[in-house]
């Protein structure tokens, strides 16, 4: 057998995951709260920053394995508001790592079709950053089969509130009459309308919280939480995180198919 031939353990591992999923069952939309960067750096006596580092190469092997598998929106969770608390050489370590980013991965979104769409209070992020977040932002803006939201400076209940503000400037004005609220309309006003809401949140490091992620987004979202911390989630444990989203049953508050109406939500 020649070396191209040789199949490692991790491969096979893959492959076999890879030929459980069902195709016709992912989830279009995939939000992930990256968390445990800190703690992954700790286990090994290394910088808090080389834990993002790690992380920053987990999260470009997610999305290519959700791209791979035809996922077409995948919504991140790289910088909070609360984030701004962190010590200084943290928040302009994670500001270099996300002009890395970007600046390497700009040619790539344009090559394969990615929109690249920052949600959150860019206005606090660091004018070069900015900048470069607004163009690559621009330039991919016309792409609409992929799309990599990515929540900066971002907390979901600053983004009701604005969406609020939106909303009643409307009325004010006369463009929106009160009987015309529903969710719908409200939706319309968040900075994420248009995009489906996520089908599948996942949470890395064994934390089970939400952190203020996008809480209207997802009021029916599936949520998986995992010990791993998120620079170990790779690829296979992305797939992992798939298949058991596929096992699940999702009634939006119906009946269960199988089930009897006192199964509650
Ligand atoms: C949480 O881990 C992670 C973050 C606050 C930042 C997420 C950033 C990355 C994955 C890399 C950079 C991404 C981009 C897009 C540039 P933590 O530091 O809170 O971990 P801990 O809870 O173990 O301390």
């Amino acid at each position: 057998m020649s070396n191209s031939q040789v199949v490692s353990p991790v491969q096979i591992a893959e492959a076999d995951l890879l030929a459980q999923l069902d195709a016709d069952l992912l989830p279009r939309h995939v939000a992930i709260i990256m968390d445990g960067n800190g703690r992954w750096a700790a286990l090994r006596g290394l910088p808090r920053i080389e834990g993002h580092r790690q992380g920053l190469t987990a999260l470009r092997d997610v999305l290519d394995i959700c791209h791979e598998v035809g996922i077409p929106h995948v919504t991140i969770y790289a910088f909070s508001h609360e984030n701004w608390n962190r010590p200084a050489a943290e928040v302009s370590m994670l500001m270099r790592l996300l002009d890395e980013y970007l600046k390497h991965e700009r040619q790539s979104f344009m090559e394969r079709g990615i929109r690249f769409f920052p949600i959150g209070r860019l206005e606090k992020l660091p004018h070069a950053v900015r900048t470069l977040v607004q163009e690559v932002a621009e330039e991919t803006q016309h792409f609409t089969e992929h799309v990599l939201t990515v929540a900066l400076s971002y907390g979901g209940r600053a983004e009701i509130i604005d969406a609020v503000k939106g909303l009643v400037k409307d009325i004010q004005l006369g463009i929106v009459g009160e009987g015309q609220i529903n969710e719908d309309l409200f939706e319309g006003y968040l900075t994420t309308h248009g995009l489906p809401d996520p089908d599948l949140l996942i949470r890395t490091s064994g934390e089970t919280r939400i952190s203020n992620f996008l809480p209207w987004q997802i009021a029916y979202t599936e949520l998986y939480f995992t010990k791993t911390l998120w620079p170990d989630f790779r690829r296979q444990e992305t797939l992992a995180a798939l298949l058991d989203y596929q096992s699940r049953e999702r009634r939006f508050g119906r009946v269960s198919h199988t089930g009897s109406p006192q199964n509650g939500l």
